[in-house]
């Protein structure tokens, strides 16, 4: 198949209602916990994106009958008949959704292993606090170049897990491990991502006993099988983030629709601060920036702070903003490939070694125009924040690495044709 790639015409302002696709974090989690039950499990609302590919191969090859309606957004499973059957290593280094089998399997077979996950090239991206997790619960595991192996002579024990990070697949996965374990187990420091908490109602609809959702501390009373569900996807609160954010940065209006408004509220307030208004409805949000950019400080951090995810599409709608802003990156340690490519279309932004700082020197009055030129990027957010750039930048664009962004984002390109963007993928 040929390299997709971007070409994009800037300067087109972004205009109309869109739909926003169910969320990719949240359905990872939910197909790998399809595997704790025998019985068929539906989800809905799953993006067609490449990652979930990938994990409906995994579910196959570890046993699953899956069957995907694309176009309607269903995923079916059944796991009547588990085999025994590991994790192909090439899927588990497609993407890092892949690490999230590991506590579904250890629940429900005594053992996992899975190669080194993949996913985005963003930081050392370590697996201790799963692994930290797994003993917790009574289960021998080894942490190798070789990946992950863990395994448990007898069933799996309730326990007190205490998270060093709110770690997100780090929780989804003890979590899952725990809803089959005998007795009671608390994580504490628990991530509180609602793509954390669309899996813990999953599990509550199959039959688990979790307490304290969308809480820093989870407690999870063990049960001795969960049935089956039909369970819908959370929407994806980053699309809608990136798209809120194309419309900001060509001075555009558009109308989010099937969001969660309470889901965007750390986006939409630190979007206010940068001069793009949301105006909520029960399950829609209205964009517009009425008076112009302004600069600001953003820094990511776990929920509800400022989603990592939106941090390069927010460095590229600040490359526009009047004035100094200073953008840290306080979740992953090397998350800041968009900034290279970013200076080629002409943003003025340096960056410090040791901090993470992100700096974009627009202009006190007028920031430097953006032009057309020739870019790659190698991860999901990175090559959504060219892309979002390229919507304002003079002339045309080509963007490389839209197969990272489509391990994320569902048809991004005709989702901005349809609002309006001059955006061709030959
Ligand atoms: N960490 C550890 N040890 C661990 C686990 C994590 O040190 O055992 C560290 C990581 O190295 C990182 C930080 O903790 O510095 C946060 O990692 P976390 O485990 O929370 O992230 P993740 O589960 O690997 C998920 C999403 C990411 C999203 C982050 C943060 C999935 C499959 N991925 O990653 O999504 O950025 O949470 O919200 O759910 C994306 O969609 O583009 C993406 C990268």
């Amino acid at each position: 198949m040929p390299e997709p790639v971007y070409r994009i015409t800037g300067g087109r302002r972004l205009r109309g209602p869109i739909e926003v696709s169910g969320a990719k974090n949240a359905a990872l989690p939910c197909l790998a916990a399809a595997l704790l039950t025998d019985e068929p499990v539906v989800l809905e609302r799953v993006p067609d994106i490449s990652d979930i590919d990938a994990m409906c191969g995994i579910l196959q090859a570890l046993g699953a009958v899956v069957h995907r309606d694309r176009a309607a957004g269903c995923v079916e499973i059944s796991t009547a008949r588990p085999g025994d059957a590991g994790i192909p290593d090439h899927l588990a280094r497609e993407l890092r959704g892949s690490i999230l089998f590991v506590g579904p399997l250890l629940a429900r077979r005594g053992a996992a292993a899975c190669a080194p996950p993949g996913g985005d090239q963003i930081g050392e991206r370590k697996i201790d606090l799963h692994a930290k997790g797994f003993r917790t619960l009574g289960a021998q595991v080894a942490v190798r170049a070789a990946g992950i192996d863990a395994r448990t002579a007898a069933p799996l024990r309730g326990g007190r897990v205490w998270f060093d990070y709110p770690t997100v697949s780090g929780t989804e996965n003890v979590l899952m491990a725990a809803v089959l374990a005998a007795g009671r187990t608390v994580i504490v420091n628990a991530a509180s991502e609602p793509e954390v908490a669309c899996l813990a109602d999953m599990l509550n609809a199959m039959g688990a006993r979790i307490s304290g959702i969308g809480t820093s501390r989870l407690e999870i009373d063990g049960v001795d099988r969960l049935r089956g569900v039909r369970h819908r996807m959370i929407p994806d609160r980053i699309e809608a983030g990136t798209l809120a954010i194309a419309a900001a940065i060509t001075g555009g209006e558009i109308e989010l629709r099937g969001v969660d408004p309470g889901h965007l509220e750390p986006v939409s307030l630190k979007l206010g601060e940068i001069g793009v208004e949301t105006i909520a409805g029960s399950s829609t949000a209205a964009i517009s920036v009425p008076a112009g950019l302004r600069a600001a400080n953003v820094q990511s951090m776990p929920w509800p702070g400022f989603p990592t995810d939106l941090q390069a599409p927010v460095t590229a709608l600040l490359t526009r903003a009047p004035g100094p802003s200073v953008v840290q990156e306080r979740v992953f340690e090397n998350r800041r490939t968009h900034v290279d490519p970013l200076k080629l279309l002409g943003a003025d932004i340096t960056t410090s070694d040791n901090e993470d700082l992100i700096t974009i020197n627009a202009g006190k009055d007028a920031p430097p125009p953006l032009h057309g030129a020739a870019v790659a990027g190698n991860d999901i957010r990175a090559v959504a924040a060219l892309a979002l750039a390229a919507l304002t930048a003079e002339g045309e664009t080509t963007i490389r690495g839209v197969e990272h962004l489509n391990r994320g984002y569902e048809r991004l390109d005709q989702k901005l044709a349809s609002l309006g963007a001059d955006i061709q993928q030959p």
